[in-house]
């Protein structure tokens, strides 16, 4: 059994992303080229943005942004304590400061009172400047995109929506993605649309935003193409062949894969109804179950569920052992009004099961009566 199984998935649909991989071959276009096009037309469609910008993975994505956005020393960038590294390691390697809030108890997203009580405290102080939001859809929920937009209006803040997770979630009817001044994602393989190696996208509805997103990412080029550099920028490129792999693969998770998420992670919460702390899902929002995660009743509960499913052979994950601001890197920021106490409960009590669109009923049932034992 697969933590996410990508050969099921290549298997379904190989007959196409072959063929189109051939077909990159047989062009010998791997940068740029018909594919990058069709691809950034589509995702920007299904996402409903005016402009979609492929780069090189979620990562850049997100430094892009961040670079945009002009941040840099003397800025507070607000960030969930609960998220990968890369949405809150650009504030530091920009000089910027990375302001933890913590997350909420049900959607385990940025929590929007932790939110307003931290630009509260920085405003207090009056050292730093707040800048931006990065609003993190962890697990493929969506956060609560009304709520934040008003205080980043409020407050005169820049929003960035990290969907990395979240790419196919929905929120009130839209897709993810479609939050925020600027939106940004990943391809990594795992992801819920992901490609064979590394890809990423920024998005943004603002004509300006997106040239200078362009320009970023081939080294600052300016009107006069990729040597009359007119700023500082990156190398940041999705390949063609990657472009070719993720349209067939848009394609499924349009088509079936969306819906088949949502058929494993019901019947999870329904086998752990009552049982485990099982995920929330707002009202008017769908979740893509980037991750299926469960809290356990403590630490020690978690740790023998892992151990047993070790044991059995079914693969398992923490996302994420430690918060934000408990990680070395980040040891000397301040946390102002803040002790996270909903990050830290949840980092000590999670765990996840295998989770993807080709899981099959026996191969879940085997996952799940594991988990039971030791219950
Ligand atoms: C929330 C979040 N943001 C950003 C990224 C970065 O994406 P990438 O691995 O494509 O650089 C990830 C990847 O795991 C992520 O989970």
């Amino acid at each position: 059994m697969q933590f996410i199984d990508l050969k099921a998935q290549y298997c379904a649909l190989k007959t196409e992303i072959d063929h189109n991989i051939q077909t990159v071959l047989d062009t010998g276009v791997f940068i740029g080229g018909p594919y990058v096009k069709e691809l950034e037309s589509k995702l920007a469609a299904f996402v409903g943005r005016k402009h979609c910008i492929t780069c090189a993975n979620g990562t850049d994505a997100l430094q892009i942004a961040y670079m945009v956005a002009g941040i840099g020393a003397g800025d507070a960038v607000f960030c969930p304590d609960m998220t990968f590294i890369s949405s809150t390691e650009p504030a530091k390697m920009f000089g910027a400061t990375p302001v933890f809030c913590d997350i909420t108890q049900d959607t385990y997203c940025l929590c929007t009172e932790s939110l307003e009580r931290q630009i509260q405290a920085v405003l207090a102080e009056g050292k730093l400047t707040p800048k931006a939001v990065v609003a993190v859809d962890i697990l493929g929920n969506p956060c609560d995109y009304d709520a934040i937009t008003a205080i980043c209006e409020q407050y005169g803040l820049l929003l960035i929506e990290d969907a990395a997770q979240s790419f196919g979630a929905d929120y009130h009817g839209k897709k993810c993605c479609a939050f925020g001044q600027i939106a940004t994602t990943s391809f990594f393989p795992a992801k819920p649309l992901g490609c064979y190696g590394d890809g990423g996208a920024i998005f943004t509805d603002d004509d300006e935003l997106a040239d200078v997103m362009r320009s970023i990412c081939v080294h600052g080029k300016g009107p006069g193409g990729k040597y009359d550099n007119i700023r500082v920028g990156v190398n940041s490129r999705l390949d063609a062949i990657q472009a070719a792999i993720l349209l067939t693969k848009l394609k499924a998770l349009a088509e079936h894969e969306i819906t088949a998420r949502q058929v494993v992670a019901k019947r999870y919460s329904q086998a752990f109804e009552g049982k485990l702390k099982t995920p929330f899902v707002a009202e008017n929002c769908v979740s893509i179950w980037a991750q299926y995660a469960l809290l356990a009743a403590d630490t020690a509960q978690r740790d023998r569920i892992v151990a047993h499913l070790v044991a059995m052979n079914i693969p398992n994950m923490i996302y994420y052992p430690t918060p934000q601001h408990a990680l070395p890197v980040f040891q000397n920021e301040p946390h102002y009004a803040e002790t996270f106490p909903n990050a830290n409960d949840y980092c000590a009590r999670t765990f996840s099961l295998p989770m993807h669109p080709y899981l099959s009923e026996a191969e879940q049932q085997r996952v799940i009566n594991a988990v039971l034992e030791v219950l």
